[in-house]
């Protein structure tokens, strides 16, 4: 009762003091949801215990209280992410990154478009002579979800495009002229369109008042509802969820120059886009824009979690490029998280497949957002010393849409002496060998490959949906059977008898039936689940299958070298030093011919890049962005081939500084000569 009383006492002086900074200093520490969640805990606490209410406690103020059910739809240009500022400097770094990369005339011209970033699904639509073929999710990027039927029954989704001539007068007549042009030749052929499906706030309140009403739960965010609403396998209950829909990019050419224009031509062609986005001729209507968005967040009838920077010239913004998953011209501004106030109980350390410890935070379980939360990683050593954490503190947690819950802040004055220091583990908790800090990263590993630990999670990973996908084989039964010696790694898993599982817990014969069955099947497999299977470090599903289709053979990738395997697009150094060194690791080879003796793996035609085939190229002087070898093994990479005497035979001369007397011969046989930009524009 006394720990109790103290914590009272300590709760009310908090939150009078951000009462006051707030009310009377008009200044702000903390937000407003995570001082709402500390008076939530002492509302709570105090209605346990009424004999400790006082009159001059903040709460007696008045007011004061598979998914494989759908196809995949592999895409050509992925649809990618966005990275994050979180205020005004952060917005001013990407400029100034942004503008090294420009010339003065470019910069001199950059312009922004600015739109909200509304809270829901990002989907595709694809059509075919102007009829709606194909919608998809996002998906990782790459590969999505076919959920056309769906997306049919959201009435914002124009079924069939075409000019909508009430809007013709808001598009000048050049524009016009190009637009009608272009969807009268190909263009119209195939017309894909990017957009966010999103439920506004009125039918969200609606829907869910009537999910309360049928006794079922309510949905934590319009998100989660568009989200569940989009994969629903009938089309009908997707139908009843009232959806709508912004577009917010064409991505075939049109004749499109500004990201402006791309909107016009999605009005005009009869998509819904929003009417709050803006242009804004440089960073300080972009900032007027923020300040304006923010203030009038509440009134706007969709959810937002933040605001969408882009730079409006196209050219521009191809030129700026991907880094990583996202475009170098565009930054999602992200409006302040969604905040609570909780107490950590406990940290514990996590064992990935890769051997990496990760402290996560286990929380006194409390909702942001309408969803509740219990754990919260903190990512690493560094992340716990950066904050402060002790177990037991009381800390402000956030969350913005549907990242993951991150810790904040700590809050010291609520401490009570008794918090403990976490001592980061010297040794893997599980496995007890030691632990070794990456160079690279503020990551500590545990350095036994045949740690218990990381061996289950690499064994649940191996049979999960993306890998092997093995029925019924899932983390708890796997776990059984480490537990039984039945299986130490992978490959054992279809060494597997009946007569081992009958042993398993509640494990009928029809069940032992079911699961030797289903791991009969999988003994023969896709090249690239077998690869993505292997769990090698940094080799996700995508890398997986263009390592097959590569490759073609699980041999050709044993086999391959450093050199050739970083040549691959899209597979830079650390990707490629781990492939390397995991077909180099003696165990790993041992285990391989063990798996490979019991899975047959289907051929695969290897996808050769096709592009220059037939094509052959001499390559004469010093390239400035590459070495000669790297050129042509570059050719070579995409089917082409590469000569050294001029003849007849070949299809270009790649012309560097210096060039030899190779040059003349090729311009007097009339062969076509390309300088390197020329060239590099012909790779990729
Ligand atoms: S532009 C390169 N515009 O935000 C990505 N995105 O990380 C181009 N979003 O999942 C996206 N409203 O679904 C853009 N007006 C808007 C948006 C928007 C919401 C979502 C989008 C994507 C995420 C970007």
């Amino acid at each position: 009762m006394l720990k109790i009383k103290k914590r009272i006492e300590k709760l009310k002086k908090i939150i009078n003091y951000h009462r006051y900074l707030y009310h009377v200093l008009d200044k702000q520490e903390i937000s407003q949801s995570a001082l709402d969640s500390l008076k939530k805990e002492l509302f709570d606490l105090e209605q346990q215990y009424p004999s400790l209410i006082s009159p001059d406690s903040p709460t007696q103020r008045v007011g004061g209280q598979s998914l494989e059910k759908f196809k995949k739809v592999r895409r050509e240009k992925p649809m990618l992410s966005l990275n994050d500022a979180f205020s005004k400097e952060d917005i001013e770094d990407w400029l100034k990154k942004i503008s090294k990369l420009l010339t003065s005339k470019e910069k001199a011209s950059l312009s922004f478009y600015c739109e909200p970033k509304v809270d829901g699904l990002a989907i595709e639509l694809i059509y075919k002579d102007g009829l709606l073929s194909i919608g998809s999710t996002r998906g990782d990027g790459r590969i999505g979800e076919n959920v056309t039927q769906n997306l049919k029954t959201i009435e914002a989704i124009p079924l069939r495009i075409r000019a909508m001539p009430c809007l013709l007068m808001e598009i000048d007549e050049q524009r016009l002229n190009l637009i009608a042009t272009a969807l009268k030749k190909k263009s119209l052929k195939r017309i894909v369109v990017r957009g966010e499906v999103f439920v506004s706030k009125k039918d969200f309140a609606e829907i869910n008042k009537r999910q309360k009403e049928k006794g079922l739960l309510p949905f934590a965010n319009p998100r989660n509802l568009a989200a569940g609403s989009i994969r629903q396998l009938n089309p009908k209950i997707t139908a009843l969820r009232k959806l709508d829909f912004f577009a917010y990019d064409i991505i075939s050419e049109l004749g499109q120059k500004t990201h402006e224009q791309s909107h016009q031509i999605l009005k005009v062609l009869g998509f819904k886009v929003n009417l709050d986005n803006k242009f804004c001729r440089n960073l300080e209507e972009v900032f007027q824009f923020l300040k304006f968005t923010q203030e009038k967040r509440e009134r706007l009838p969709y959810k937002i979690d933040g605001i969408v920077v882009q730079v409006n010239n196209n050219k521009i913004f191809e030129k700026l490029g991907v880094i990583g998953k996202a475009p170098r011209g565009a930054i999602a501004f992200k409006l302040p998280l969604k905040q609570a106030t909780t107490q950590i109980e406990d940290i514990v350390i996590q064992i990935g497949r890769t051997g990496a410890l990760t402290p996560v935070a286990i929380l006194k379980p409390v909702r942001i957002d309408g969803v509740k939360i219990s754990r919260a990683t903190l990512h690493n050593e560094d992340e716990i010393k950066k904050l402060g954490i002790k177990i037991g503190d009381t800390v402000i947690i956030g969350r913005a849409g549907d990242v993951i819950p991150k810790i904040i802040k700590v809050l010291p004055e609520l401490r009570t002496r008794q918090e403990k220091i976490f001592k980061f583990p010297k040794i893997c908790p599980v496995c007890c060998s030691k632990v070794i800090k990456s160079s690279i990263e503020a990551v500590w590993r545990c350095q036994n490959p045949q740690c218990f630990a990381q061996k289950r999670k690499r064994i649940h990973h191996f049979a999960s949906k993306a890998a092997f996908d093995i029925k019924g084989l899932g983390p708890k039964i796997i776990d059984q059977l480490l537990e039984k010696g039945l299986i130490t790694d992978p490959a054992d898993i279809f060494y597997l008898q009946k007569g081992d599982l009958i042993v398993l817990e509640r494990f009928a014969q029809k069940s032992a039936d079911n699961l030797i069955k289903a791991i009969e099947q999988r003994k023969e497999i896709a090249l690239s689940r077998f690869i993505f299977a292997l769990g090698i470090r940094n080799v996700g599903e995508q890398t997986a299958i263009d390592l097959a289709e590569h490759f073609g053979t699980l041999g050709k990738l044993e086999n391959v070298s450093l050199e050739e395997l970083q040549l691959l697009s899209d597979i830079g150094l650390i990707v490629a030093q781990s492939i390397y060194n995991w077909f180099n690791n003696k165990k790993n080879l041992k285990f391989l011919k063990k798996l490979t003796k019991a899975v047959k793996i289907e051929k695969q035609k290897p996808k050769i890049d096709q592009k220059l085939q037939n094509k052959t190229f001499i390559i004469t002087g010093v390239l400035e962005s590459m070495s000669r070898e790297e050129a042509k093994s570059k050719v070579r990479i995409l089917g082409g081939r590469v000569a050294s005497t001029i003849s007849s035979q070949i299809n270009f001369v790649v012309v560097g500084k210096n060039p030899g007397s190779k040059l003349r011969k090729a311009k007097e046989q009339g062969i076509k000569v390309i300088n390197e930009q020329q060239f590099l524009k012909i790779l990729n």
